[in-house]
């Protein structure tokens, strides 16, 4: 969602914050904005729309003057997206300047107390309010001001605040949204994320809720609302530079396609050891883990569908009832969960709102919870009781590929982990399993190696209106993010369907020419499924089937793409490929923004 970045040093920093900015235009924005104090007052520019209008109106940020700044990329909730409603906001004689993301819910009653004051708001966002009671209570010191303000505000909020009168700072604070503080030489910066200054620096901050940072050329100065002094470690960021480039590539979603072998290489060869699974990550011994009589499964979107494969993956390979749970739903349906519950939170980015309160509902329950995250240091990773990163590298585009694909693996070797402890897996079976997973990344490369042949069938499909997906088992989970692969970044309708359901209502949307995706790798149900793919040909559907390479048979069923056979645990890993690269190249042929499809945000970090 939105986007901070700020800068302090002795450079000009407008191209610094235009540079950073374009860093955050993966996670989702409608306008942009920047304000620097140019040595006597606070100039702002902002636009609606993509970043390149704000580049020409400030010839790059060359046209910017000023060695402190800050900037943001706004997704628009309180208030349309528009010039006037981009961030920064200035207070009512422009003296501060304020970046905010989150939610301040109880904007309105700040907003009409200080109308009643007379003071008058420009725009309609809720971050207004807060540029505005920086001014009302200013008495000359910002850093007690802004703790005055904080005490007023409810909600989630990472600011950035300067001020006309002090060109030589710029203050930060959170709660409950990610901000981070880069340490680099005579300059310093701020950002919401890590990538928007990995060019700059690898030595960073983070700041925890209620935190405040000074920013000054020559140093941080980080303390508490109490104007107490916090002793932090910086981190290391290991993150690759170029891993938040393009590096040849048209679209990041390609780019992260074809890096799935590595990423998953680098998820489980760590944890693999002499042939068995090691996750040190979990503290739990056996004698804890026979306690639990059910494990639940939070998350959303993607990472929801990674639950609903590892329900099916678990419950067959574990023998304890899993329940796959949409975390937004998770939290208001007074769940039955408690100290026997192992509770699983899934989540790329680590600081999806929805998932991050699933979690705390989870844990105020008494359950234990095992996160399962990419964002090393984000909330939910830091709030759970173990976490298991998923080393896929930064992820850029809106469209998960190789952060669900790391998520599954993930998913296999806590199958492993936890049937080796609980007894559910005999020993040849959990070897054979672990040789077949340790080849995962190969047979994956070969998947990527057919790529053509979806291109092609791309270019067949891509002028429908509505597409069906349908599977069994772990066929039907995987034609869930089948599904929403396509339907976010082509903007066609589609509809994934188990199987067996379709006679039950669906069917009756099948017509001549309907293309129906039909997933047919799960071994024991093949019968089954060429059964329902049959039933939509009979009424009209163009079939294109995705099948084992041991069922050639399956050839002339429909537009056939077939993948290296593997254990079904692991089929979903090379099922995905081809699904991923379908979206893919018909969001391309219909020209679609395909790393920022319209609406969407990367981290959904309001409700
Ligand atoms: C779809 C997609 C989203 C995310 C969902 C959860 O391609 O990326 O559905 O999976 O918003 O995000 P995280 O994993 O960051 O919690």
């Amino acid at each position: 969602m939105c986007g901070i970045v700020g800068y302090i040093g002795y450079e000009q920093a407008g191209p610094f914050l235009l540079e950073g900015l374009q860093t955050l235009e993966y996670r989702g924005y409608d306008s942009a904005g920047v304000c620097l104090n140019d040595g006597s007052e606070l100039i702002v520019k902002k636009a609606k729309g993509k970043l390149k209008v704000l580049r020409e109106l400030t010839n790059e940020g060359n046209d910017l003057k000023g060695t402190v700044g800050i900037g943001h990329t706004r997704w628009a909730t309180h208030g349309e997206p528009s010039d006037v409603n981009a961030h920064p906001h200035l207070s009512e004689s422009g003296r501060f300047a304020v970046v905010h993301n989150g939610i301040i819910e109880n904007y309105q009653q700040l907003k009409d107390s200080l109308t009643a004051k007379g003071i008058e708001f420009r725009s309609k966002t809720d971050t207004e309010v807060i540029a505005q009671l920086i001014e009302y209570y200013y008495k000359g010191d910002l850093v007690d001001t802004i703790i005055k303000v904080l005490g007023r505000l409810d909600g989630s909020y990472a600011l950035g605040v300067i001020s006309q009168e002090n060109p030589d700072e710029i203050i930060a604070v959170r709660k409950e949204s990610p901000l981070i503080i880069g340490l680099g030489e005579n300059e310093n910066y701020l950002a919401s994320d890590v990538t928007a200054i990995l060019a700059r620096t690898r030595t960073i901050y983070r700041l925890e809720n209620d935190e405040i940072a000074i920013l000054s050329r020559d140093g941080v100065k980080i303390i508490n609302t109490d104007k107490d002094p916090v002793e932090k470690q910086t981190e290391t960021v290991d993150w690759d530079v170029n891993a938040a480039k393009k590096g040849g590539y048209e679209h990041f979603m390609f780019k992260e396609i074809m890096e799935q072998p590595k990423a998953i290489s680098d998820t489980i060869a760590p944890r693999i050891r002499d042939g068995r699974v090691v996750l040190d990550e979990i503290g739990l011994s056996a004698e804890e883990l026979k306690k639990f009589n059910k494990i639940n499964i939070l998350a959303c979107g993607s990472a929801y569908h990674v639950g609903v494969v590892a329900k099916y993956i678990f419950e067959k390979m574990l023998r304890i009832p899993v329940e796959a749970d949409l975390a937004s739903e998770f939290r208001y349906r007074d769940p039955i969960i408690n100290d026997k519950t192992l509770t699983i939170v899934i989540s790329q980015s680590g600081e999806t709102a929805d998932t991050k309160e699933a979690m705390k509902e989870a844990q105020r329950r008494g359950s234990h919870v095992i996160s399962v995250v990419n964002v090393v240091g984000s909330a939910i990773a830091a709030e759970s009781d173990d976490v298991i990163y998923t080393w896929a590298g930064p992820e850029i585009a809106v469209a998960t590929t190789k952060a669900y694909s790391t998520q599954l693996a993930v998913i296999y070797l806590m199958a492993l982990y936890f049937g080796d402890m609980l007894g559910t897996i005999v020993p040849d079976e959990y070897k054979a399993l672990v040789n077949e997973l340790e080849q995962l990344p190969e047979k994956i490369e070969a998947v990527l190696e057919n790529k053509e042949r979806i291109q092609y069938l791309a270019s067949k499909f891509f002028n429908s209106r509505d597409v069906f997906f349908i599977g069994r088992n772990i066929d039907y989970a995987l034609s869930l993010e089948g599904s929403l692969k396509l339907k976010e970044i082509s903007y066609i309708h589609s509809e994934a369907y188990a199987a067996g359901e379709l006679k039950h209502g669906t069917i009756s949307l099948i017509e001549e020419g309907t293309p129906v995706i039909a997933l047919a790798t799960h071994e024991e149900l093949i019968g089954k499924i060429v059964s329902n793919i049959e039933e939509v040909k009979t009424r009209g559907a163009n079939v294109m089937c995705i099948a084992c390479d041991t069922h050639k048979e399956l050839e002339g069923i429909g537009e056939t793409v077939f993948i290296p056979k593997v254990c079904d645990m692991l089929l979903p890993s090379l099922a995905v490929i081809p699904l991923q690269l379908f979206a893919y190249y018909v969001a391309s042929l219909k020209g679609c923004d395909i790393d920022q499809p319209r609406n969407l945000a990367k981290s959904v970090t309001v409700e």
